[in-house]
């Protein structure tokens, strides 16, 4: 097989993947709660599906094969920048019947494409680029359709998934790892279907510091709000307060207390909280007001890409945490197989040269950092990919989440929301700063 065949096949196989899960989303549930809009925060379901097809549409049938639109009159309907998702429910949008029509006619002739299209001679077509994109595009709103699923009201619709595999030696792993001190390559020039804002590779001066092995978990954030943490101005930043009491937070989203106990709404089914599960669905706020009542800090953007992929023996960044390979289902916990994280400490094969686990899938994790373009950031294949949302308005979090694809999540990839956001799938580990070489030294 020719290397142009072997990326035929991965660009066939993404684009299945996602639109098997697309499939599944959306039909399980019926037209009025497709059609219906579950949150002002999230687009109606049958908006994302023709979304989905019409991106698809435009940057492969149009950008790289040349066609002309099929069906010129929807574009806007379906242009994310044109209408925010409160207002997307009112659009006159393709009902379900034409919107899965439409996408399926696209993928079609996107399939024909795929077979002749000559790969190189331009950025679009290098390395199989917009594919990657699309195959992207559409798994990040898989998980953004899974986010609506989660907030939709009455019984579960999603059929209940196996457990997640148990960590066999959480109680003897250290509560944090040591990363040491100097500098690491951030970000990418190499990956062909990175985005825009993972590049380019650069190098970044990383003091030592402490990370927590594992993501924060149910149990400890209890023990947080135990404590009064939700009360106590002096672990909330000015804005963290100021909005804690404005949205009345109280407890993760999807929390209710009963009786004395926590239980959790997740897609449908109230259950008692799992003590060892990575807590999800809490703003930043809600991490950074934990991460001062821990005596610590979240970690800087920098810090996490670092313990995630840093090789201090080879001195050279990895495209994981485990090394070079793409994630398997011994490594981490991704592409909606459990539609909930992991215990702490599970996936011992996926953890980093650090120590650290989980660092991939399980929950995003907001670091501490404002996003913001690397040095040498050049936008690309479209300004509001990327380059509008840079900022200090917006936090990043990494690793992805048990709702995102693999296709979709590295070491070097980047999401954004507001500080406010508690319906992705977020969770959040906290760090340190370690002392100085030397500083520890009596003088
Ligand atoms: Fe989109």
């Amino acid at each position: 097989m020719t290397d142009d065949d072997a990326l035929r096949e991965r660009i066939a196989a993404e684009l299945f993947a996602a639109r098997g899960r697309t499939t599944l989303l959306t039909s399980a549930v019926d037209e009025p709660d497709l059609v219906k809009q579950h949150s002002p925060l999230m687009s109606p379901l049958v908006w994302d599906l023709a979304h989905v097809a019409n991106q698809e549409e435009l940057w492969l049938l149009r950008e790289v094969g040349g066609r002309t639109p099929m069906h010129p009159e929807i574009d806007p309907l379906y242009d994310a920048f044109e209408h925010p998702r409160a207002k997307r429910p009112a659009l006159p949008l393709l009902p379900p019947g034409e919107a899965r029509s439409y996408s399926r006619e696209v993928r079609g002739r996107v399939l024909d494409l795929l077979e002749r299209v000559t790969f190189g001679g331009t950025r679009l077509t290098d390395g199989g680029f917009a594919f990657g994109m699309i195959a992207q595009h559409e798994a990040q709103h898989d998980e953004t359709m899974l986010a609506t699923h989660q907030l939709r009201a009455g019984g579960p619709a999603l059929s209940a998934p196996p457990p997640p595999p148990a960590p066999a030696d959480a109680a003897t792993l250290p509560p944090e790892v040591l990363v040491p001190g100097g500098p690491f390559t951030m970000g990418t020039s190499a990956e062909p279907w990175a985005l825009d804002n993972e590049r380019p590779a650069h190098d970044v001066h990383v003091p030592a510091f402490y990370l927590d092995t594992t993501p924060v978990t149910n149990a400890a954030y209890a023990e947080f709000i135990a404590d009064g943490g939700y009360d106590d101005p002096r672990w909330w930043s000015a804005a963290g307060w100021a909005h804690r009491r404005r949205a009345g937070l109280e407890a993760p989203l999807f929390w209710r207390r009963d009786s004395d106990a926590w239980v959790r709404v997740s897609f449908g089914v109230p259950q008692p909280i799992i003590p060892n599960e990575p807590v999800v669905h809490v703003c930043w706020y809600e991490a950074d007001a934990y991460a001062r009542w821990a005596g610590r800090r979240l970690p800087t953007e920098a810090e996490w890409e670092k313990a995630a992929r840093h090789d201090p023996v080879s001195g050279r960044s990895r495209r994981y945490p485990w090394g070079d390979a793409d994630p398997t289902p011994e490594l981490a916990n991704l592409g909606q197989r459990h539609l909930r994280p992991a215990p702490a400490g599970a996936y011992p094969a996926g953890a980093a040269p650090s120590g650290a686990r989980q660092l991939i899938g399980d929950v995003w994790e907001w670091t501490s950092s404002d996003f913001l373009p690397y040095p040498g950031f050049v936008a690309w294949p479209y300004r509001e990919y990327s380059e509008v949302f840079f900022g200090p308005e917006y936090k990043v979090l990494r690793g992805g989440a048990f709702g995102v694809s693999p296709v979709a999540c590295r070491g070097t990839f980047r999401n954004w929301d507001y500080p406010i956001r508690r319906q992705i799938f977020a969770g959040f580990r906290t760090a340190r700063s370690a002392p100085e070489a030397g500083e520890s030294r009596a003088r």
